[in-house]
């Protein structure tokens, strides 16, 4: 074989063998094959003192320019794996940022605020404002404003926990009312809920806690009716309970409303028919509820013949049992993570998925 053939059989051999190549190590070994120390390109520079002298330039050139030939085509192999294998890469390493997030097992929401935030948000809906206000409170807004003076025998029932002669563990939510009324001195239209705790002497048992939650409701304008009582409270049963469900007012007594009702709700187990929730009846009572007393409202600055309003209050504890047949209250206060746990329902009625 001439110089030349042996050049044009590397040139072909170098061609065959980079057809498949397609990794990096296999690239380096065809580099010490062609151009490492006893490599084919190297070995053919040995014949060069072999030529003639005026042989010797040209074949310098010729093997130059094999050399940079080979340079070259391993060079952009060498490039066209790199670019192959970092795509491979971030084809693996790619992020689909259109998928939903893994979601976290961050608890529960508990039965009570549930129902909290089920009313606040249908309240609000209509227009309502959300109040709040202290727990430890004053006799005066918590009975003597609520037209519960010092001896009226009502406030027996409720007489609890005083922190001094004047200060007492609010027993109701109903002051928050009177502190709404009196803060509003231009007498624009109230239309206010009011969720809290209240504190009361009771026996703790199956249906009592001495610490419960309520939410006050208490609308304040001109044209008040108790036709407006009656819509709001529909809507408010139908909310928490469902369709096909209506009110029912039975007299009542409460001494901050006059007329006072007690408010039914069709049975939402049996729909009215009569059963074991319903002890037969058809019937279960919600809440307390009525007419803002003409009392209450002088004393909160509102001349009764021009402003009228409805309140009514609901236990929110009372609430959670009948929509989620809960059977002991004391469920509610006592951290059991089994009885939690069946609540782990993000709002919305999204289900915690990485349970
Ligand atoms: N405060 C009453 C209670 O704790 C509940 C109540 C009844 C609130 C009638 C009202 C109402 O606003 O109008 O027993």
């Amino acid at each position: 074989m001439n110089t030349k053939e042996q050049i044009e059989k590397i040139k072909n051999d170098l061609e065959a063998k980079t057809q498949n190549l397609d990794n990096m190590k296999d690239l380096n070994d065809l580099r010490v094959e062609f151009l490492g120390k006893k490599g084919v390109v190297t070995n053919l520079s040995s014949i060069m003192k072999e030529l003639p002298l005026e042989e010797k330039k040209d074949f310098g050139k010729t093997l130059n320019e094999l050399r940079n030939y080979v340079e070259e085509t391993l060079t952009t192999l060498k490039e066209e794996i790199e670019t192959r294998e970092l795509n491979k890469r971030l084809e693996k390493e790619s992020v689909d940022v259109t998928l939903p997030g893994t979601k976290l097992n961050v608890g529960s929401i508990h039965p009570i605020t549930k129902i909290i935030n089920e009313v606040e948000d249908l309240f609000i809906s209509m227009g309502y404002d959300v109040e709040e206000g202290p727990e430890v409170e004053n006799d005066l807004y918590n009975f003597e404003m609520l037209n519960l003076p010092a001896g009226h025998p009502a406030r027996d029932a409720q007489d609890s926990f005083y922190i001094n002669e004047e200060m007492l563990l609010r027993s109701q939510t109903s002051p928050v009312q009177v502190r709404t009324m009196l803060k509003n001195k231009e007498k624009s239209p109230i239309r206010i809920i009011c969720p809290g705790k209240v504190y009361r002497k009771d026996n703790d048992d199956a249906t009592h806690s001495h610490e419960f939650h309520q939410i006050e409701g208490l609308v304040v304008d001109r044209n008040i009716s108790m036709n407006h009582l009656k819509g709001t409270l529909e809507i408010l049963a139908k909310s928490l309970f469902g369709e096909n469900k209506e009110v029912r007012f039975r007299p009542s007594f409460f001494p901050f409303t006059e007329p006072s009702v007690e408010v039914d709700l069709t049975c939402f187990k049996c729909g009215g028919k009569g059963c074991n929730i319903c002890k037969g009846t058809g019937w279960i009572e919600v809440l307390g509820a009525g007419m803002v007393h003409p009392n209450v409202l002088k004393g909160c600055g509102y001349d009764p013949k021009i402003y009228t309003g409805f309140a009514f209050g609901v236990g929110v504890e009372r609430i959670a049992m009948l929509k989620y047949e809960i059977s002991d209250i004391r469920e509610f206060y006592t951290n059991n993570m089994k009885f939690l746990e069946q609540f782990n329902v993000y709002e919305g009625g999204d289900t915690n998925e990485s349970k």
